[in-house]
């Protein structure tokens, strides 16, 4: 597991996750990024899938993205915690744990799932994101679990996080 400075666009892994919303219709942020990279196929693939909860996960192929399927994530609007927020996070990126193991995914990149647009702070999803994803990871058949870090200020919650996750 490892923290790196990246476009997830251009990461050559199994999987990369997007940060997406319940509409797989594509948007801002790290969304559109991974759309214009992989071009009108993938959404194209997402309109045959319909909507997808906060807390889901769907899967499509990448496309013309050096990776080979995209898990797209619908993370949860920050509205104050109170709203199942937290619980929403952790089921986005177990979820996308389970999938790697049906889909026999070794590699998979990960962006900050709500902590963009839709305000999660990022001291609260880092330790929630690294937290699922060290618990599951030997189950899953994953070898590399990338976090990409795109803001700086996301990137300081992370690297915090991320001692707490090591073993001593
Ligand atoms: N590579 C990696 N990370 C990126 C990239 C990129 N190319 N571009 C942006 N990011 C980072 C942002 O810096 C942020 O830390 O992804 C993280 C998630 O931010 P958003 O993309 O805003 O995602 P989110 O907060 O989950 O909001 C989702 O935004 O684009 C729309 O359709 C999307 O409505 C949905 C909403």
């Amino acid at each position: 597991m490892r923290l790196l400075k990246a476009d997830i666009t251009k990461l050559e892994v199994d999987a990369i996750v997007n940060a997406a919303n319940g509409a797989l219709s594509g948007g801002g942020g790290v969304d559109g990024a991974i759309h214009r990279a992989a071009g009108p196929e993938l959404l194209a693939e997402c309109r045959t899938l319909g909507r997808c909860p906060p807390g889901e996960v769907r899967v499509t192929q990448g496309y013309r993205l050096p990776a080979r399927l995209v898990f797209h994530a619908v993370g949860p609007v920050w509205r104050g915690g109170e709203a199942g927020e937290t619980d929403q996070l952790a089921a986005c990126y177990r979820h996308c744990m389970e999938l790697a193991r049906e889909h026999g995914v070794r590699s998979i990149a990960f962006p900050a799932i709500s902590c963009g647009i839709y305000g999660f702070p990022a001291e609260k999803a880092a330790p929630i994101a690294l937290g699922i994803v060290a618990e599951m990871l030997p189950e899953s058949g994953v070898e590399d679990a990338i976090f990409v870090m795109f803001d700086p200020g996301i990137e300081r919650a992370y690297e915090r996080a991320f001692v707490n996750t090591q073993p001593n």
